[in-house]
């Protein structure tokens, strides 16, 4: 290795995308390892409109480790930050950077500290499991500064143990999240079932609901559940594992019918289990339900389901079509009932793949007020509007999994001091 007091710096950046169940993990049974009670499936979203950017830096100037989130300084202390660092650590290899003259040996590591600087694409406070984004595109970035050669499941496994979904997020596509046997963790990991060119024609609409309150984080919601629910154990014994192999059939078949049927049936006993917990967990809200009442009228108005909608541990609606048509059609809808409050600007109230608007023939403010009713509602006058229910729109699609980011000039952290830019 180069001299100690050198100025050396190396570093790598990851993007990593988020992700969403469509068969929900709700349940641990080993809350150390952070090991689930059932399989679970999802679908990675376009690391574009949701995802976390890492850079980790390594230089023998450093003298801890340091933690930098959405540019202010957190603590790495907590047992789920020290596992994966030392998991990582543990598997590093030599690295060699030509440019700066400098080799790294595998026994380096151990003394050498790391700095990292993460971002989220999307506001942390949107409750859209900005910790599997980030805990995945810490791993990954790690893995691949330490020069770690185990195969991304391996990676996927030790990203469960920051955060559960986190494994989820180490593929693109279609993914399972395996729950495993083995009593280390060692076979609880993500499996991709289809990469992300499989089914493109899904759309993927996510109405970020506004929520006053503060949520149960998952970890003590689902404690809770597994102590007090009498219906968590038939939902993971029996259940879940039949839902499952549906689910993997639909998603290769790119059967919209069964997936939107096995989705929306899988939130809805997610929500039960929760309610079914002692105290009872509410995570969706009025907005949510009528969310849910929308494409369920809309849905049986046809001969075949329109939209999927899941919920995670929140109020807000991940909304999947099955084509750019059908999504413009639910966009039409959602403005319809949940229009902006006045003064917004449209460009702020649908984010991400924007061009959905145009296929919904929405171009201005004024156009969303001048909606049409739908048809499948018709008959109730007058149609009720929820005006600012509903913060703003995400349109997005299914994406690509952990990339590392070669041009310099997105690194999170200057590449002469290690410190935030
Ligand atoms: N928790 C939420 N966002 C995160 C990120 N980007 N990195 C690590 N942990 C996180």
């Amino acid at each position: 290795m180069a001299e100690e007091g050198s100025k050396w710096v190396v570093m790598v950046t990851g993007r990593s995308p988020t992700n969403i169940a469509v068969i929900k993990y709700w349940g641990k049974r080993d809350e150390g390892l952070i090991l689930p009670i059932n399989d679970s499936i999802s679908l990675t979203l376009d690391p574009l409109h949701l995802s976390a950017t890492t850079t980790v830096a390594v230089s023998p100037s450093f003298s801890r480790d340091r933690m930098w989130l959405n540019g202010k300084e957190i603590p790495l202390s907590g047992e789920r930050y020290q596992k994966c660092l030392r998991e990582i650590r543990k598997r590093a290899n030599e690295v060699s950077d030509e440019k700066q003259g400098i080799k790294i040996k595998k026994e380096d590591w151990e003394r050498l500290h790391v700095h990292i600087s993460s971002y989220n694409n999307f506001p942390t406070a949107a409750g859209l499991a900005s910790s599997a984004a980030g805990f995945a595109c810490l791993v990954y970035t790690l893995a691949k500064l330490m020069n770690v050669k185990e195969d991304l499941g391996q990676i996927s496994s030790i990203a469960r143990q920051g955060s559960g979904s986190a494994c989820r997020s180490l593929y693109g596509g279609f993914v399972k999240w395996a729950m495993g046997n083995n009593a280390d963790g060692s076979d609880s990991l993500a499996i991709q079932l289809a990469d992300e060119t499989h089914w493109t024609d899904l759309v993927v609409i996510i109405a970020v609901v506004s929520s006053k309150q503060k949520e149960t984080s998952s970890t003590s919601g689902m404690r809770e559940t597994v102590q007090t629910s009498a219906l968590i154990k038939h939902r993971a014994e029996t259940v879940v594992p039949v839902r499952v192999s549906k689910m993997e059939e639909a998603i290769q078949n790119r059967d919209f019918a069964s997936f939107a049927k096995l989705a929306c049936a899988d939130s809805n006993q997610f929500h039960a289990v929760c309610l079914d917990t002692s105290p009872p967990i509410f995570y969706m809200n009025d907005t949510s339900h009528r969310i849910i009442n929308l494409v369920e009228k809309w849905n049986h108005s046809e001969e075949t389901p329109q939209v999927a909608y899941t919920f995670d541990a929140g109020p807000n609606a991940v909304l999947i079509s099955p084509n750019r048509k059908t999504a413009a059609l639910l966009l039409q809808r959602l403005l319809f009932h949940f229009p902006p409050n006045q003064d917004t600007d449209l460009s702020s109230f649908v984010v991400g793949d924007k061009s959905i608007l145009q296929d919904a023939g929405v171009t201005s403010m004024k156009d969303i007020e001048t909606l049409e009713p739908p048809t499948e509602c018709k008959d109730k006058v007058p149609y009720q509007r929820f005006t600012g229910d509903v913060s703003y729109f995400i349109c997005t699609r299914v994406g690509s999994g952990p990339k590392v980011l070669t041009d310099e000039t997105l690194a999170l952290l200057d590449p002469i001091t290690g410190l935030p830019k």
